[in-house]
C-alpha cells in the first residue's frame, strides 16, 4: 500500500472527526459544509478503492446496521449509581459539614453542570469501543452500542485505552428544535424535550434511526482510577478525544461555590444544551472512596437542583382542542412572557379535572413551568391577585367543532366528542392518514388538509385518490401554484402503493400507533388477512401478540364496526369483489433471513423471551412456530430446563440451538 494514500486517509478521518465534534459540540464550524462533503466523498470514495484501509473510527462507519429484535442486558460494575438532590442552600451547607467531617476542612470540590441526558456507559478494549450501555436501573443497562457507535462526538478507538467512560447523551437546544420541528411538519408526536428525543432516539432497535438524530456525549466518569482527582480524570478524559464540560470550577468555600452555581443558573437559558442544577463532587479521589456509599448515592458527590423555570402571566382565554380521537383538550391562552429563553404565549390545561382541582380561571394571574418541556404548562393561579367578579370556569358540555355533546370517557379522565363526523376529528384524521407515520403525502400539510376540507373536496381518505381524475382546477387558490399541484399529484400517485402497517395506521384507530401496527400486520400477512379478521369478527385472535391487550382490541373492532370506517376501507383498499384506489402490500417474509421457511420448536424457560414472544419474532422472520417435535421440524430452540422436546430432537438429529444462537441468527441475513 503506498504511504501516500495510508497518510491521505488518515488524514481526512482525523480532519472530518475533529470538524464535527467542533460543529456538534461548539456550534463552531471550522470548516464549511461544502468542504465537508468533499473531503467525506474523497474518503468514501478511498474506502471504494481500498476497503482494507477502512478503520473504525472513520465516519462512514457511523451507521446503524441492522435491527435488533430486542436489547440484550449488560451488568455494570462497579453499578451506575444517582446521585442525592440538593434543592436550597441548607441542603448544600449540610452537604459540606458531611463531607469535612469525614475528610477534614481542607476539602476541594469540582463542580459540573448536572447534564439532562440519559448517562451511558462505554467500555473500550484495546483501544476499541466494544459496549455501549444505558444506564437502566443502575446494575443492569440495556446494551446500544449499535446506537453509539452512530454517535458522531463518540470516537470509536482511543489509542491503548482498556476502560469504561461514563458521561451523559444528550440532544442539543438546537437539534432538539429542529427534530421537532420536522415532526410537527410530518404529523408525527412531538417530543416533550431534549432529555425525552435523546432517550426516544437512543434506545432504537433499528440504529439507523439513532443514526439520522443528532445525538451528543459529554464524559465525566473514567475508570479505572488512575489519577488523584476528578479535575484530572476529566483533563484526561478530554485529552483522549471525549467532550467534557466547558463549564466546571474547582471550588473549596461554600462562597465560591453558590458564586458558581448562582452565575450557571442565569446562563442556564444561553447554553445550547438543558442543564438542571449543578453536581459537587468531593475532587480527591481516595477521599471519594473513604466516604463510600449510602443506599444508592454516593456520600461525597450532590446535585444542587436548579428550581424549574417559571413565570407569572395572565389567562387572557380559555380554549378547547379537538383530538383525532375526539379528545378535549383545554388550553390557557396568556398574555405573552419569557420562560427559560422561550416566549410562550398558550400552555396545556390538560383536562377538565386539572382546571377543577386548581380552579384555574379566566382573568387569573397564573404561575406557568417550562420544565425544558415544549409545552408548558399552568401550574396555579395565585388567588390572592384575582378579580372577586370571576367565575369557575365552566367546561364546555358541547363541542367546540360540531356542537355534540361531550361524554366523559369511561375509565379515564378525558372528556371526548364521540361524534364520528366531527369536522375537527375528521380534519384531524386526515392529517393523521398523509402524514409519516402513514401516507406519507408531501405536500399535503395541515394547511392544505383544512382548506381541501373546507372546500368539500377531500372529506375522507379516499378522496384523496380520486383529486387527480376529478379534473379539479386547483390552480389560482391561495397557495397553489400549476407546479405544486403537479407536485401533489406526483406524490398522492407514489402513495397509491403502501406497506400493510402503515396502512393500518394510517387508519387512525385510537390505540394503534406505529408499533401497535406493525405487529398487527405482522400477524394477518396482507390486507386480505385483515379483511378475513374484519368478516369473521375475530379479533381476539389478536390477544396472541405481545403488547396487545383487550382495550386495544376493543378499540379496533369498533373501528371497523362502524360501516363508515369499512366503507372508507374498501373504498381505499378493494374488497373480494372489487379493487379499490390504492394497493396495499403483503407483508414481505424476510426472504434472506436464515429462518424462513422453517419450522421452529420452542422448549424451555428462556431469559430474555417469554414463549410467546419467541414464536411471534419467529414468525416475523418468516419462520413457522409449532408446538411439537416431529420429522417435519427443522429447529428445536432450547432454553432452562427443556425436556422431552430436546430429547426428542436429540433422537431425531435435528438442529439445536441455545437462546443466544437463536437471537444470533435473526441478525444473521
Ligand atoms: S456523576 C454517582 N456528573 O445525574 C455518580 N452525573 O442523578 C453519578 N448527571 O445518572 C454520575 N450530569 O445521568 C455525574 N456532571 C455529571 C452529571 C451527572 C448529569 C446525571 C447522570 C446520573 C444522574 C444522577
Amino acid at each position: 500500500m503506498d504511504q501516500a494514500i495510508l497518510q491521505r486517509y488518515r488524514e481526512l478521518v482525523e480532519k472530518l472527526n475533529s470538524s464535527a465534534r467542533q460543529y456538534y459540540i461548539f456550534d463552531d464550524p471550522v470548516i464549511s459544509d461544502a468542504e465537508y462533503d468533499a473531503s467525506y466523498q474523497e474518503l468514501v470514495e478511498l474506502e471504494k478503492q481500498y476497503p482494507q484501509l477502512i478503520t473504525e473510527d472513520s465516519p462512514t462507519q457511523n451507521v446503524g446496521g441492522s435491527a435488533l429484535a430486542t436489547f440484550n442486558k449488560v451488568q455494570h460494575v462497579p453499578p451506575m449509581l444517582s446521585l442525592e438532590n440538593a434543592f436550597d442552600e441548607n441542603d448544600i451547607a449540610d452537604f459540606y459539614e458531611r463531607v469535612y467531617k469525614a475528610v477534614g476542612p481542607n476539602a476541594e470540590f469540582f463542580l459540573e453542570p448536572k447534564l439532562d441526558g440519559l448517562s451511558v456507559a462505554l467500555i473500550y478494549k484495546n483501544g476499541k469501543l466494544i459496549s455501549g450501555s444505558t444506564r437502566g436501573d443502575g446494575s443492569e443497562g440495556e446494551d446500544v452500542t449499535a446506537n453509539v457507535l452512530t454517535i458522531p462526538t463518540i470516537p470509536h478507538l482511543v489509542k491503548d485505552f482498556s476502560g469504561e467512560v461514563r458521561g451523559e447523551v444528550v440532544m442539543l437546544k438546537r437539534d432538539f428544535q429542529a427534530l421537532n420541528q420536522q415532526r410537527a411538519n410530518d404529523g408525527e408526536k412531538l417530543f416533550a424535550n431534549p432529555r425525552n428525543a435523546a432517550a426516544g432516539s437512543l434506545r432504537q432497535l433499528d440504529a439507523n434511526i439513532t443514526a439520522s438524530r443528532k445525538l451528543t456525549f459529554f464524559a465525566y466518569t473514567l475508570l479505572p482510577e488512575q489519577f488523584k482527582t476528578q479535575q484530572q480524570n476529566i483533563e484526561q478524559l478530554r485529552a483522549m478525544g471525549f467532550c467534557v464540560s466547558k463549564d466546571v470550577a474547582l471550588c473549596r468555600t461554600l462562597q465560591e461555590a453558590h458564586a458558581f452555581y448562582a452565575n450557571l443558573e442565569e446562563r442556564r437559558a444561553d447554553l445550547d444544551f438543558d442543564i438542571d442544577g449543578v453536581v459537587f463532587k468531593l475532587n480527591d479521589l481516595d477521599a471519594q472512596k473513604q466516604m463510600g456509599v449510602a443506599s444508592k448515592y454516593p456520600r461525597h458527590s450532590i446535585a444542587y437542583k436548579f428550581p424549574a423555570e417559571q413565570a407569572q402571566t395572565t389567562v387572557l382565554a380559555i380554549t378547547t382542542q379537538v383530538g383525532r380521537t375526539g379528545n378535549i383538550t383545554p388550553v390557557a391562552e396568556l398574555t405573552p412572557v419569557t420562560v427559560g429563553g422561550v416566549v410562550v404565549s398558550r400552555a396545556t390545561l390538560h383536562n377538565k379535572d386539572y382546571i377543577e382541582k386548581k380552579d384555574i380561571r379566566v382573568g387569573d394571574r397564573v404561575v406557568i413551568q417550562r420544565a425544558g418541556d415544549v409545552i408548558p404548562q399552568v401550574l396555579y393561579p395565585i388567588v390572592s391577585e384575582r378579580n372577586h367578579e370571576s367565575q369557575p370556569y365552566c367546561f364546555p358540555t358541547k363541542c367546540p367543532s360540531c356542537g355534540s355533546q361531550l361524554v366523559q370517557e369511561i375509565g379515564g379522565v378525558c372528556i371526548k366528542c364521540i361524534n364520528m363526523n366531527c369536522r375537527a376529528q375528521l380534519v384531524e384524521r386526515l392529517k393523521h392518514f398523509v402524514s409519516k407515520q402513514g401516507f406519507d403525502i408531501d405536500g399535503l400539510g395541515a394547511r392544505n388538509i383544512e382548506f381541501l376540507f373546507e372546500k368539500g373536496l377531500v372529506l375522507n381518505p379516499a378522496d384523496i385518490f380520486t383529486l387527480e381524475s376529478r379534473n379539479l382546477d386547483l390552480t389560482g387558490e391561495d397557495g397553489w401554484g400549476d407546479l405544486s399541484v403537479e407536485n401533489l399529484y406526483k406524490s398522492i400517485r407514489q402513495a397509491r402503493q403502501i406497506k400493510l402497517d402503515r396502512f393500518i395506521c394510517a387508519l387512525g384507530i385510537p390505540q394503534t400507533g406505529r408499533a401497535i401496527s406493525k405487529a398487527i400486520a405482522q400477524f394477518v400477512k396482507s390486507y386480505n388477512g385483515l379483511l378475513q379478521m374484519i368478516r369473521s369478527k375475530n379479533y381476539d385472535e389478536l390477544l396472541t401478540i405481545n403488547g396487545i391487550g383487550n382495550s386495544i382490541i376493543e378499540d379496533f373492532r369498533s373501528f371497523f364496526e362502524n360501516p363508515e370506517n369499512l366503507t372508507v376501507v374498501e373504498r381505499l383498499a378493494g374488497n373480494e369483489t372489487s379493487p379499490g384506489l390504492i394497493s396495499v402490500q403483503d407483508v414481505e417474509l424476510a426472504e434472506s433471513s436464515l429462518l424462513s421457511g422453517k419450522t421452529i420448536v420452542f422448549t424451555g424457560t428462556f431469559s430474555r423471551f417469554s414463549r410467546e414472544e419467541a414464536k411471534s419474532l419467529a414468525e416475523q422472520f418468516g419462520a413457522r412456530a409449532s408446538s411439537s417435535v416431529s420429522a417435519k421440524t427443522h429447529m428445536v430452540v432450547a432454553g432452562e430446563n427443556a425436556g422431552q422436546k430436546l430429547q426428542q430432537a436429540q433422537k431425531l438429529g435435528i438442529q439445536i440451538l441455545s437462546e443466544e444462537e437463536f437471537l444470533a441468527m435473526l441478525e444473521k441475513k
